[in-house]
């Protein structure tokens, strides 16, 4: 039985330590060079996997040296690889560079990422039984694509809308949940045709105009300060939202720790938690992300000790 089919992108990534980030048309010079296993999607389902669920991902690599290290920590999770295609050309590759505080930029080559299509999951039928329980979206293959398999999914779709694309309207409207960062947020609202007057920075704000929008739910993450759930089935007239706090910890790289978030939130969601109590242990396992180096390397297993969050979340 699989919970959880990521149709995602699979990279891997070149990761330095810099003192600070170059200024345009400026060179720096970078520690040291990591080759890791990356992609959002593939970063998820490890994510999942390693903290216990049955995990299944759809997507391509290329026929280049980069796909073994690209795959490796899908392997080594025990997510299932059957479904990734090796297409001619050159795997994703994402160059990452990481400061002293912590915070990173990356340049994605998508590769392989643009070969995804539909029919690798097989006939619709297939879809239907493959999706069943979860099905996890993000933005780093062909938006036909994810259309696709958020129309036909027969399970629960969680859309991660990163980086921004513009998927159908009715893409986002199929998610629940919706995960996106404040930026995304945005984007997500310009991507519905949702104007805002004048600039809107409060999560609430954003969260309250998406799910206005028609969207079942929607989780915005807050970095530092954890998270906000909004979920439009709650109340009839307006949307309940809980402010989820992270833990405090001392970042050493960022870099995927979203992805440990959305990894995490569909595993307990396939457990069977209320969305907020999947939001809940989620942000324990992005803070976690946060303290080691790169993004899988860093994920925590179901056995690891994860940072508590040091007070409870605000009812609004
Ligand atoms: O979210 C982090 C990921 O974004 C990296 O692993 C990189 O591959 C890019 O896709």
């Amino acid at each position: 039985m699989t919970d959880i089919v990521v149709v995602g992108s699979i990279n891997a990534d070149l990761v330095t330590r810099v003192e600070r980030h170059p200024q345009p048309g400026e060179t720096v010079v970078g520690e040291d060079l990591v080759v890791m296993s990356g992609g959002k999607g593939a970063n998820q389902a490890v994510a999942a996997a390693l903290l216990g669920a049955a995990v299944r991902i759809v997507g391509c690599v290329g026929d280049d040296s980069f796909a073994a290290p690209a795959c490796a920590g899908l392997v080594s999770a025990g997510v299932d690889t059957s479904r990734v295609t090796t297409v001619p050309g050159p795997t994703g590759v994402a160059l990452i560079a990481v400061d002293e505080s912590a915070e990173n930029t990356i340049v994605m080559v998508p590769g392989a990422n643009t070969q995804v299509t539909a029919d690798m999951l097989g006939s619709a039928a297939e879809l239907r039984r493959l999706t069943e329980s979860i099905i996890l979206l993000q933005g780093e293959i062909p938006v036909g694509v994810t259309n696709t398999v958020a129309r036909n999914a027969g399970g629960r779709v969680i859309l991660n809308l990163a980086p921004v694309v513009p998927v159908a309207p009715a893409t986002i409207r199929v998610a629940n949940p919706l995960v996106v960062n404040e930026h995304e947020a945005l984007g997500a609202l310009a991507v519905l045709g949702v104007n805002l007057a004048g600039a809107v920075s409060d999560p609430e704000v954003i969260a309250g105009k998406l799910i206005g929008a028609g969207l079942r739910s929607v989780v915005i993450t807050l970095g530092p300060h954890g998270a906000l759930v909004a979920d439009g089935a709650l109340v009839t007239n307006r949307p309940a939202m809980v402010r989820v706090p992270a833990p405090m910890v001392t970042p050493v790289d960022t870099t995927g720790a979203g992805d440990a978030f959305v990894g995490a939130l569909a595993y307990r969601l396939a457990e069977g938690d209320t969305l907020e109590e999947a939001v809940r242990y989620a942000v324990r396992v992005g803070a976690f992300a946060v303290t080691d180096r790169g993004a899988q390397p860093s994920y925590p297993t179901a056995s690891s000790e994860l940072p508590e969050a040091n007070s409870a979340g605000v009812a609004r």
